[in-house]
C-alpha cells in the first residue's frame, strides 16, 4: 500500500506535496513524511500517525520558509509492512542526507542487499526494506554515475513489487521514478512536473496524466519527462486528460464518511442502473465484449467484500442463466495452476481497481488465455487499464475504508450480467427480463426503506457493543451477507466476528455457542426459511442471544428470538431474489453503530488501508 507523491518545478513544492498526500491517505495512515531540497540542503519532516500530525508539525516549524521555498519535494503516507510504526521507519528514507526515497511496495531481496551495504559501510537507521534504495542510489552516484544511470543500476539490484520516487542533492532538478506492479502516474505541467500513486493525488496540479507501465522507469525534470521501458529503451506513453474532482470530498454533515456512504446508496444505485439498463428495460451489456460467445463456465475472482459480491453473483448467474460459475479468492488463484477447462472468460471485481492480489489474478488469467473483464469503481485504475473490458460501478469516490456503497453497486452490475447471460444462454423471456429489470428499478426505494430501520438497529448495537465475539448466520443468497456482516463488524469495531452458512453450524461452529453470545441471522421467506430457523433454534437452545433481522413471516415463525427487527413488506419474489441488497443495509448499519458506540476510528480503522497494493 502506501502513497507516494512528488512535485518538481513549482514554488511551495512541499505544501503541494502535502495536498497530494491528503488524497492518498486511503493507501495508509500509519505515518507520513516529506523531503524537500533548497539551498543545497535536504530537509525531511516525518510524523507518526495520521497526516494531520505531519501538517501540524509543518505549521509549527518556526522557519516555515525552509518548507515553502523548495522547488522539489517528495512525500509519503505509510501502511507499515517492514518495521513497526515509528519515526525511524517513516518515509522518506535517506542516505547521508543527500538522497531521499519514498516507496510503495516491497523490496523482496532487501536483506541480502542490506547486508552487503552494511559490509560496505552504509549505516541503516530503520527496519524497513525501503532503506536499501537511498543507500544504493548513494553508492552508484558516488561511483560517478548520473541519476538515470544510478537508478538503472538500483533497478538491476532490487526484486519485488514497487513504485518509488528518488531525489538527490547531486541532481537537484531531477526525480528518478520507477514502477513494477505498483501504480504510478506522472503529471505534466508547465515547467513543472508531478508524480503520484494515483492521478487524483496530482489532479490539483495538472490534468495531463501519463500512467507508467510495469517495468518502466523515468527521469522527471523541470522541463520534461523521459520514460524508458524495462529494456532501457526510450518510450512514449499515452497522455490522458483527466477531469479534476472539484475540491476534497466532504462528510456532508455526517459524522463519518462511512455513514454518509451508507446513506448515499439510494442515490448512487440509480447511476449504476442507468449505465446498464435502458428506460425500456433493455440491457446495455455487450456479452461478446465480455468474451461470452459460447456457453462456458465463468470464473469470478476478487478479495474481501468484493469476493462476497462474487459469491452472490454466482448464485444469481447459476439460477438466472443456468451457467456454471467458479469463484475464487484472488490471492489463492494466482499461486496455483488452475484448470481452465470449459472456461473462456474471467471477471475480476475490485472497488479500487488496485488490489494487487486481484491484479495478479487477472494477469494470471490472461496468461492462461482467458479474456479478462473487470467490475471496478475507479476508472483509470490499474485493473481497469489492464482488463480487456471493464464495467464501472459508478458509485462515486468511497472514502471510508469499509466498503459499503461500492458493494451494493457491484451487486447491481452482477445482477444485470446475470440477466444478460440468462437472455443469451437460458432463453429468458422478455416478460421475465422485464420483471427482473423492474425489480432493479425498485431497489433504490427499497434500500431507502431499509435505511429507515436505523434507529432499531442502533438499539441492538447498544445492546451488543460489549460482546467478545459475534456470530452471523445466513443461508443461500444470505450466506455471503453473513460473511460480509462479520467482515464489516470486525474491521471497524475490532470485535471478533464470524459468518457461517446456517446449515454448517452443526458441523463444528456450534461449539462456539455459550450463554449470551450474540447470533445474528439475516432471513427472508424464500421457501427454505424453516431450515434456517431450525439452525437458529439450535443456537438458541444452547444459550445464544438471538437477533433476527427478517420479514414478518420469519419473525412470526421464530418467535423465540430475543431481538427481532422486521424488514418492510416487499413482494415475495423481489424479496427473496434481491435479499442481498436489502440485508446489506442492516449489516452495514450494525457494524457502523457498534463501532461508533465503541469510539473506534470508523473511517480509518487500525492496520487497514483502502487500497491494498501488497500481496
Ligand atoms: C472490506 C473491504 C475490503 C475490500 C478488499 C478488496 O470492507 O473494503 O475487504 O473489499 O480489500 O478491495 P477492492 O475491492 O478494492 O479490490
Amino acid at each position: 500500500m502506501c502513497g507516494v507523491v512528488a512535485v518538481i518545478g513549482k514554488q511551495n513544492a512541499s505544501q503541494l506535496v502535502v495536498e497530494g498526500l491528503k488524497k492518498l491517505e486511503y493507501r495508509g495512515y500509519d505515518s507520513a513524511g516529506i523531503a524537500s531540497a533548497s539551498c543545497g540542503k535536504l530537509q525531511t519532516l516525518k510524523s507518526e500517525g495520521k497526516l494531520i500530525n505531519l501538517i501540524n508539525n509543518l505549521n509549527q516549524i518556526s522557519n516555515a520558509k525552509l518548507y515553502s521555498d523548495p522547488l522539489i519535494a517528495i512525500g509519503h503516507t505509510r501502511w507499515a509492512t517492514h518495521g513497526n510504526i515509528s519515526l525511524e521507519n517513516a518515509h522518506p528514507l535517506t542516505s547521508e542526507n543527500k538522497v531521499a526515497v519514498v516507496h510503495n511496495g516491497i523490496i523482496e531481496n532487501y536483506e541480502t542487499i542490506k547486508n552487503k551495504l552494511i559490509s560496505e559501510g552504509y549505516v541503516f537507521k530503520s527496519q524497513t526494506d525501503t532503506e536499501v534504495l537511498p543507500h544504493l542510489f548513494m553508492k552508484y552516484i558516488k561511483l560517478g554515475n548520473n541519476f538515470l544511470q544510478a537508478g538503472r543500476l538500483v533497478l538491476k539490484d532490487v526484486k519485488g513489487a514497487f513504485a518509488f520516487i528518488a531525489m538527490s542533492l547531486d541532481f537537484p532538478n531531477e526525480l528518478f521514478v520507477s514502477r513494477n506492479s505498483s501504480p504510478l502516474a506522472i503529471g505534466l505541467g508547465d515547467k513543472s512536473n508531478f508524480v503520484g500513486s494515483d492521478a487524483h493525488s496530482i489532479d490539483h496540479l495538472t490534468q495531463k496524466i501519463i500512467y507508467l507501465e510495469d517495468g518502466d522507469h523515468a527521469l522527471v525534470k523541470l522541463d520534461g519527462v523521459d520514460i524508458f521501458n524495462e529494456y532501457e529503451e526510450k518510450v512514449n506513453r499515452k497522455i490522458i486528460n483527466i477531469k479534476a474532482e472539484i475540491g476534497l470530498i466532504t462528510k456532508g454533515g455526517y459524522k463519518h464518511f462511512m455513514e454518509k456512504e451508507i446513506f448515499e446508496q439510494p442515490s448512487v444505485i440509480p447511476q449504476t442502473i442507468s449505465t446498464y439498463i435502458n428506460s425500456d428495460s433493455r440491457i446495455k451489456i455487450n456479452l461478446n465484449k465480455l468474451g461470452f460467445k459460447n456457453k462456458n463456465t465463468l470464473l469470478i475472482l476478487a478479495a474481501g467484500t468484493s469476493y462476497y459480491a462474487a459469491m452472490v453473483g454466482k448464485y444469481w448467474i447459476e439460477h438466472i442463466a443456468d451457467l456454471p460459475v467458479i469463484i475464487d479468492l484472488a490471492s489463492e488463484y494466482r499461486y496455483r495452476k488452475p484448470s481452465v477447462f470449459g472456461q473462456s472468460a474471467m471477471l475480476v471485481i475490485s472497488q479500487s481497481g488496485e488490489s494487487l492480489d486481484t491484479l495478479m489474478a487477472l494477469r494470471h488469467g490472461k496468461e492462461l488465455g482467458l479474456s479478462t473483464n473487470a467490475i471496478v469503481n475507479v476508472e483509470g485504475s490499474t485493473i481497469d487499464r489492464e482488463a480487456d473490458f471493464s464495467l464501472y460501478t459508478k458509485a462515486g469516490s468511497e472514502i471510508g475504508v469499509a466498503s459499503t456503497k461500492s458493494f451494493t453497486s457491484q451487486l447491481v452490475v452482477l445482477f444485470i450480467i446475470a440477466i444478460a447471460l440468462g437472455e443469451k444462454f437460458n432463453n429468458l423471456k422478455p416478460n421475465q427480463i422485464k420483471k427482473y429489470c423492474n425489480y432493479i428499478h425498485i431497489l433504490p426505494s427499497a434500500i431507502a426503506q431499509m435505511l429507515n430501520m436505523e434507529n432499531e438497529i442502533k438499539l441492538i448495537a447498544q445492546k451488543i457493543k460489549n460482546a467478545q465475539s459475534i456470530i452471523f448466520l445466513g443461508r443461500g443468497l444470505l450466506y455471503p451477507l453473513a460473511l460480509e456482516g462479520a467482515l464489516k463488524l470486525k474491521e471497524i469495531s475490532y470485535i471478533h466476528a464470524e459468518g457461517f452458512a446456517a446449515g454448517e453450524m452443526k458441523h463444528g461452529p456450534i461449539a462456539l455457542i455459550e450463554d449470551h453470545v450474540p447470533v445474528i441471522m439475516f432471513l427472508v421467506s424464500d421457501g427454505n426459511e424453516d431450515k434456517a430457523i431450525s439452525n437458529l433454534q439450535e443456537a438458541y437452545s444452547r444459550g445464544a442471544q438471538i437477533i433476527l433481522i427478517a420479514d414478518k413471516n420469519c419473525i412470526q415463525k421464530a418467535s423465540f428470538a430475543h431481538f427481532k427487527i422486521e424488514i418492510p413488506n416487499f413482494e415475495t419474489d423481489f424479496k427473496s431474489f434481491l435479499s442481498p441488497f436489502l440485508m446489506a443495509i442492516p449489516a452495514q448499519l450494525l457494524a457502523y453503530h457498534i463501532a461508533n458506540e465503541r469510539g473506534t476510528d470508523v473511517d480509518q480503522p487500525r492496520n487497514l488501508a483502502k487500497s491494498v497494493t501488497v500481496e
